[in-house]
């Protein structure tokens, strides 16, 4: 990469704390400020470079120093697309704010995205690993997304179907994309019906809804009590460093559930359309007696258990030890295997 003069976006030798919601230590070899999909085509020529693009930085573990190169997306803008009789089309750039953009569109009287209030990361970020919360996916608001093809330097564009969205994952986690930074996210475009609905049924909302007395909740006054159910449960990584969940709910087959759910009655899980059995993560940590425990300078969150905490200072190694300690845990106590959802750098 030194053989030719870098493009005045990309810096050398940049270090990385407060560039990760986990805020881990680490230096990157270089950082590209990305905020056109122009950069993203002179980015193509330094080929030899191991590249991996970071968003919010919300779902990602440094384990220490990155020797490549890192694209900061920051490519920003948010526009209605089009309007016609059955829904409005929003789209933005990626390196907006999920959150914003959520916000914004209620503000503008399109409601669709409220129960993905307050998820942290960029909007970029969003489809790579299909977010969700309280009953509701990426993918169920998704129209399409642009994607700069950095190894042939063109742009595509896929639809949802060619995204392959399952529960945290896609195209680009099934293909490595998201590893490799061959494909990058330039923007996402949204559909929001207008036959909107409210998506109340997830029991933590309903009950922060039924507590404000809000029988008939509008768009607006939903994403307030997400917010609110979000803020109660989960540490903001401003004052307690995290990525979110740190494991999947696993998926197991029907047979392993069934034994699962008789041994233990109590163990929340959601039978899927395909008839495997979706398990609570965090109530499998904490009856494996990880809730609130520290192992070093890391911990399980006291208060929702599928969340790791930085408690200051650690490094990567810690995260992955404690990682696997959980992991160990709960396969000896359930035969169940944790995937952690993070990416490990
Ligand atoms: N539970 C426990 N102990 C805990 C935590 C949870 O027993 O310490 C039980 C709860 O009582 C509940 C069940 O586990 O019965 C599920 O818990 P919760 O409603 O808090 O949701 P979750 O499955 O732990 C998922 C997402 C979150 C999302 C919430 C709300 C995953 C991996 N996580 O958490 O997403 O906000 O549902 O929809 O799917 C994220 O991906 O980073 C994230 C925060």
């Amino acid at each position: 990469m030194r053989t030719q003069p870098l493009p005045d976006f990309v810096s050398a030798d940049v270090d990385l704390a407060g560039r990760t919601t986990l805020a881990l230590p680490g230096r990157a070899a270089y950082v590209a400020e990305v905020s056109s999909c122009r950069q993203l085509a002179q980015l193509a020529s330094l080929r030899s470079a191991r590249r991996f693009v970071l968003g919010g930085g919300s779902n990602v573990v440094l384990s220490g120093d990155f020797d490549g190169l890192l694209l900061q997306m920051a490519i920003a803008g948010r526009e209605l697309l089009a309007e016609d009789a059955d829904a409005w089309y929003v789209r933005a750039g990626a390196g907006e704010s999920w959150h914003q953009l959520v916000l914004w569109t209620l503000a503008c009287g399109w409601p669709g995205l409220e129960n993905l209030a307050l998820i942290p990361g960029t909007v970029g970020a969003a489809p790579i690993q299909n977010i969700g919360a309280y009953g509701l996916e990426l993918a169920d608001r998704f129209q399409s997304l642009e994607a700069f093809d950095v190894e042939r330097g063109r742009l595509l564009q896929l639809d949802r179907a060619a995204c392959r969205f399952a529960y945290r994952d896609s195209v680009f986690k099934q293909q490595g994309w998201h590893l490799d930074g061959s494909h990058v996210v330039t923007s996402v475009s949204l559909r929001l019906p207008k036959d909107w609905r409210p998506l109340t049924g997830y029991a933590d909302l309903a009950a922060e809804l039924d507590h404000r007395r809000l029988a008939r909740p509008d768009a607006l006054q939903i994403a307030d009590a997400v917010i609110a159910v979000r803020n109660r449960k989960l540490p903001d990584p401003a004052t307690v460093p995290n990525a979110g969940s740190f494991f999947q709910n696993p998926l197991v087959s029907a047979e392993l559930g069934g034994r699962l759910r008789r041994d233990f009655p109590e163990l929340p899980c959601h039978v899927q359309p395909d008839g495997r059995i979706k398990i609570a993560a965090g109530w499998l940590i904490e009856q494996a007696g990880w809730k609130g425990r520290d192992l070093g300078r890391v911990g399980m969150y006291e208060k929702q258990a599928l969340v790791l905490v930085n408690r200051g200072g650690a490094r990567g190694s810690e995260v992955m030890a404690l990682a696997r300690a959980v992991q160990d845990a709960v396969r000896q106590r359930f035969a169940v295997e944790l995937s952690p959802e993070p990416v490990l750098l």
